[in-house]
């Protein structure tokens, strides 16, 4: 379904996020027919450029992000929707009028000013807007993550830019629900009759919630150094898979009541404070190791200074929602970098059956283990009887729904379904300022723990399954991590 025309400005336009994501998904759903020939596009960066070197490098994101189905000509006509503009947001007389003039006149199109910058630049770039007359009731900003480093700089980001913007303006992106499974995740939840029975301390044993990366720092050095795997995946991504797991069904699904079920998640999350972080969480950080047959360089060796630093490249918690539903069920997390292989999976274990019926060694438990990416796909684990005639024999088996063998179409990027709710006004896949709030009170508790007990991360090889310590955290409480 066609969206109303708009204007998108991309602050950041030159960046990596925009050749990678945003200009691609802006493409894509030009293709699909989603964006009307009247939209505007325009990236902003500091550097001079003309629009038609902006093209051109739009171009090439495009083709390489489309591979094989590059189509030439559909792009000669869509790159007349794209423009550029040298704006220095930090300097009060940057050329904001030119700007203006790019966008349209019409004051009911909405205008979208996506923020793909420093998180230390939005408070700037709102005020700018704001001075220059564009932070008009039928404009949005849209905010990468991370919002801020800690709690503190979190705020002071939504006071800025809320002096300036309104709430129901205010996009915060966490592009992991802007993800089909992740998505579904809800589906299966609510529109089944079958789980939600069963989706609690009753039948449930314990939940592990694992997003593998392959890749190491991939040229982001200068940022991740400063951030750590706990700011870069678990404040955001990872307690949103959480909440989206552990939440109360909400009353409808508009703006605020997921959103609200979100946030008593996180508020009902135990803190992680003192001592009790060396036995509820594990860090670790890459050294040399292999991808593939390839040797690979340790984490430090990645960066461009001498440093030795303590940043963690893995993260294990092992997590509590202190609520009714979950007493006493641990949510474990765990996150890293330069790991066997890519895959997201949230894996609900059920407890074991309460009499063995079948005997020793047949103690096999159901699990619904949902695949996020790659393999997109949802597997229940069931105990059926191996065939043959030598007595009861139990194998545990999945029920396998494929995404792909169930539907044959292309699955949109995250940052496409989310770039349409934004222009459409749709808030519910956007973190409220509480939300990002409570995320980072609970998240700088852990890193104050961490701070005080001055515990070096465990070095892991690059391509094994990470520090020894989060294997033990599982084995001490007689469980262990699923891995596919
Ligand atoms: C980003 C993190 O938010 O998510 C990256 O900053 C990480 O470090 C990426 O690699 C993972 O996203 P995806 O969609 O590839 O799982």
């Amino acid at each position: 379904i066609p969206v109303d025309p708009f204007d998108i400005v991309i602050f950041g336009g030159t960046g990596d996020l925009s050749r990678r994501k945003l200009l691609p998904a802006l493409y894509h759903r030009w293709l699909d027919g989603q964006i009307p020939e009247t939209s505007r596009i325009v990236g902003t960066a500091r550097s001079e450029m003309t629009t038609k070197e902006y093209r051109e490098m739009a171009r090439e994101a495009c083709e390489t992000a489309s591979g094989k189905s590059w189509d030439a000509k559909a792009w000669k006509v869509f790159e007349k929707l794209v423009e550029y503009v040298a704006i220095d947001a930090t300097n009060p007389d940057a050329d904001w009028p030119t700007l203006k003039s790019k966008l349209s006149s019409n004051s009911d199109h909405p205008c979208v000013f996506y923020l793909a910058t420093s998180p230390r630049l939005y408070v700037d770039i709102s005020e700018a807007l704001g001075r220059a007359g564009l932070a008009t009731p039928n404009a949005r900003v849209v905010l990468e993550k991370p919002i801020g480093t800690d709690l503190d700089s979190a705020r002071e980001i939504n006071d800025g830019v809320g002096a300036v913007f309104a709430e129901r303006q205010v996009f915060r992106i966490d592009h992991y629900l802007g993800k089909e499974t992740v998505q579904n995740l809800m589906v299966l939840r609510f529109a089944n009759m079958l789980f939600e029975p069963l989706w609690s301390r009753n039948y449930i044993d314990h939940v592990q919630i694992t997003v593998a990366e392959d890749l190491g720092l991939e040229g982001r050095a200068d940022y991740y150094d400063k951030s750590g795997a706990l700011r870069d995946m678990v404040q955001n991504h990872m307690l949103q898979l959480l909440c989206l797991t552990a939440m109360e069904p909400p009353n409808h699904l508009d703006d605020d009541d997921v959103r609200t079920e979100k946030i008593k998640v996180l508020n009902a999350l135990t803190p992680i404070t003192g001592d009790e972080a060396k036995r509820l969480t594990v860090r670790g950080q890459y050294k040399a190791g292999v991808r593939g047959d390839e040797p690979v360089k340790g984490y430090v060796d990645e960066l461009s200074s001498d440093t030795q630093s303590t940043t963690e490249t893995f993260v294990a918690i092992k997590a509590a929602v202190d609520n009714w539903r979950w007493a006493g069920v641990p949510f474990y997390l765990r996150t890293g970098k330069r790991l066997p292989y890519r895959h997201s999976d949230i894996v609900i274990q059920f407890k074991p059956t309460p009499h063995p019926l079948f005997g020793e060694g047949n103690d096999a438990v159901n699990r619904l283990v949902i695949r996020l990416q790659p393999d997109e796909g949802v597997r229940l684990y069931v105990q059926i009887k191996e065939p043959g005639p030598g007595g009861l024999r139990v194998k545990s088996l999945p029920l396998n729904l494929s995404y792909a063998e169930s539907f044959t179409v292309r699955y949109p990027d995250a940052y496409e379904r989310l770039l349409m709710d934004v222009v459409r006004g749709n808030l519910s896949l956007f973190m409220r300022r509480d939300e990002v709030e409570a995320a980072w009170t609970w998240v700088d508790g852990l890193i104050e723990a961490w701070d005080r007990g001055g515990t070096a991360p465990e070095l892991y090889a690059a391509g094994s399954n990470g520090p020894l310590a989060a294997a033990m955290m599982m084995d001490r409480d007689g469980r262990a991590w699923f891995e596919g």
